[in-house]
């Protein structure tokens, strides 16, 4: 099965109040037009007119919002309310993924995700789940999602069945014993799957067609380079947060994408329109396109 995050998202601790996402709007000032009401999707935190100076970037404006409603209504998921009611067919959507953590440097990223309000998704080791419980929790705490890598990053493919299946399960096991939860999602070291693998794999399998190639140049202006180039509506874009060439990209990559209009979501979220099954592979989102390749749906950006 494939399972959203039930982690509650909308509560706001400092009046012990309970928002409805979807009856939130807020207004934005506009330097070039004054007043604009916010548009697009609902926000989490109580409204306010007492909004920063934005410009007329959707997405920037919306992050604007997605700032305020943080400093007022902590502690929130980041990211983690508004992407769940972002129909990623309709908006600009792209996923940041980090693979082969957690590591000392993730908190780094994770600082970086909260300063900007974005969410990521983290596709951990078992081994060092087990060897970080606090930065699991605080991947789960601050709204990202957490998926599973295998425990030891063997090459499933030449793994026999019982292996591929511990593997996979201690991990999950460790996941669970972390925050609560399964990770909803897994994907294999190296990309690497087999008929065996996709059979036992218990998870929508989930690879990207952003290669950042981040472990190999460990330069953060090639990561964003790569970024620039490859990225799309409905990418995922891989990186690994175990270096610290990729935690110095972060800032810039995610400054990229949420300039050129993109809104950063979940591994889920990005995915739910196709119903994603276990054992399938996935590797970005099908956004549907008219017949001049354009997508009819997608906002100019
Ligand atoms: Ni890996």
């Amino acid at each position: 099965m494939f399972r959203r995050s039930s982690r509650p998202r909308l509560t706001v601790a400092a009046t012990a109040s309970t928002y409805l996402a979807s009856l939130l709007a807020v207004t934005v000032a506009v330097p070039a037009t004054g007043r604009q009401e916010a548009t697009a999707e609902p926000l989490v935190g109580p409204p306010s007119d007492d909004l920063p100076t934005t410009s007329a970037n959707p997405a920037t404006a919306a992050m604007a919002r997605i700032q305020l409603a943080r400093a007022d209504a902590a502690p929130w998921a980041p990211g983690k309310a508004p992407g769940a009611s972002v129909d990623c067919q309709k908006v600009k959507c792209v996923a940041l993924t980090f693979d082969d953590g957690p590591a000392p440097g993730t908190t780094t990223v994770l600082d970086v995700l909260d300063q900007y309000g974005v969410p990521a998704t983290f596709y951990v080791l078992g081994s060092r789940v087990d060897r970080y419980p606090d930065i699991i929790q605080r991947i789960a705490d601050e709204g990202h999602e957490i998926g599973n890598h295998s425990h030891a990053h063997r090459d499933l493919a030449s793994l026999s069945t019982t292996d591929v299946v511990e593997s996979l399960e201690s991990t999950n096991a460790s996941v669970v014993a972390a925050i609560g939860e399964e990770p909803p999602t897994m994907r294999p070291p190296y990309g690497s799957h087999d008929a065996t693998v996709d059979s036992v794999a218990g998870a929508p399998i989930v690879l990207w067609d952003v290669d950042t190639l981040d472990w190999k140049h460990k330069d953060p202006s090639e990561t964003l380079r790569i970024v620039k180039e490859q990225t799309g509506p409905g990418s995922i874009i891989l990186m690994h947060d175990i270096h610290d060439a990729t935690v110095a990209a972060v800032a810039p990559v995610v400054q990229h994408l949420v300039d050129e209009g993109y809104v950063l979501v979940t591994i889920s979220d990005l995915l739910e329109s196709q119903e994603p099954q276990n054992g399938h592979q996935y590797s970005h989102l099908s956004v549907h396109l008219d017949g001049d390749g354009n997508s009819p749906h997608l906002a100019a950006g």
